[in-house]
């Protein structure tokens, strides 16, 4: 749906940002770009909507090249999302939200109807919040807004800039929970940067990580966590962080059929986090063994929740 074929970014200086980008981001994805600040995320998702201009390669959508697209359509049909909440202070939100629909010409009813199913959508009545000015909402709910206003005319594709990075984190954890929540709903195309691994991982399909303009690795989480292909990427994954790693988070009761059919392989209950991970790259699922008894079991899939489950959760130690 979205691919890139050498794409480099030279700024003015011929320091480049991003260096030869091969990649291909599928229909209905939710992609997400992740590495340390200056790494190239934003020149990258910026270039999918021609706010910056390629230095060499070749960016399609949809198999046309993002050049030979008028720039207003392909404006248009890409929602944006930026980190900083940008709603247009003096407009309703109603009047926010519909900039893009007005540009294209829907009706008063259209796009009416529309504010409202979205508001609808993200937990703001409408009757209470579209006439509201955004200084009278709190971020949370103006970042909320900044979601909708990006989805307002049904684009085929979205891209966000680390959209909840100022927000507190219980309003990062809402607003997370509510996306993955749209994306099922609406199938999307989205591409989301982000540098906090925990967040990459709670909404990815799949993980892009960068570094110096390059990627280094994309896989599924899961992939990303079983198989990191170098310490950089092992220690972005923050399992060095994880500690203390408390094995009961992720152990479960274990049933005589699962021991029998399933767990092939064991671990002591006095096993690191980094040896249970590399044993669950090889096992689906791992018996707990303590004292000679089996007391229960690590599956991946209740490994990959735990190291995607958010900071807050686990204590703001680990931010
Ligand atoms: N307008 C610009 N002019 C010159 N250099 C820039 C400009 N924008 C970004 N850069 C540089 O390009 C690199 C990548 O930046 P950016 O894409 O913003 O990274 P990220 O979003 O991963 O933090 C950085 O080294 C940054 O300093
Ligand atoms: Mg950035």
């Amino acid at each position: 749906m979205i691919t890139f074929e050498n794409v480099t970014k030279k700024y003015v200086n011929d320091q480049v940002a991003v260096k030869a980008i091969n990649l291909e981001i599928k229909k209905g994805e939710f992609f997400v770009l992740i590495g340390p600040s200056g790494c190239g995320k934003t020149t990258l998702l910026k270039m999918i909507n021609r706010l910056i201009p390629l230095t060499e390669g070749t960016i399609r959508i949809n198999e046309k090249r993002i050049s030979d697209y008028n720039i207003h359509e392909l404006r248009w049909n890409i929602g944006y999302v930026l980190q900083q909440i940008a709603l247009f202070p003096h407009m309703t939100i109603e009047e926010n939200i519909a900039v893009v629909p007005e540009l294209k010409k829907w009706s008063k009813q259209q796009i009416q109807k529309r504010v409202y199913e979205l508001l609808e959508m993200v937990g703001l009545e409408p009757d209470k919040y579209s006439q509201r000015k955004p200084k009278e909402l709190s971020g949370g709910e103006q970042q909320r807004v900044g979601v909708v206003r990006a989805l307002a005319a049904d684009p085929e594709i979205i891209l966000m800039d680390e959209p909840f990075s100022a927000l507190d984190p219980i309003s990062r954890t809402k607003l997370q929970d509510d996306l993955l929540e749209l994306q099922r709903a609406i199938q999307k195309t989205i591409v989301f940067v982000s540098h906090d691994m925990q967040e990459a991982l709670k909404l990815g399909d799949r993980i892009c990580v960068m570094r110096d303009g390059e990627i280094v690795q994309i896989g599924t989480p899961q992939e990303i966590i079983q198989n990191p292909v170098n310490d950089f990427v092992r220690e972005f994954i923050g399992v060095n962080k994880l500690n203390p790693f408390h094995l009961e988070a992720v152990m479960q009761p274990i049933t005589d059929e699962d021991h029998e059919r399933n767990c092939k392989e064991s671990i002591s209950s006095k096993d690191s986090l980094q040896t249970i991970l590399q044993k669950l790259a090889q096992f689906e699922c791992l018996g707990v063994v303590d004292n000679g008894k089996i007391i229960g079991m690590v599956t991946r899939a209740s490994m990959l929740q735990y190291l995607a489950h958010d900071s807050l959760e686990r204590g703001n130690a680990n931010d």
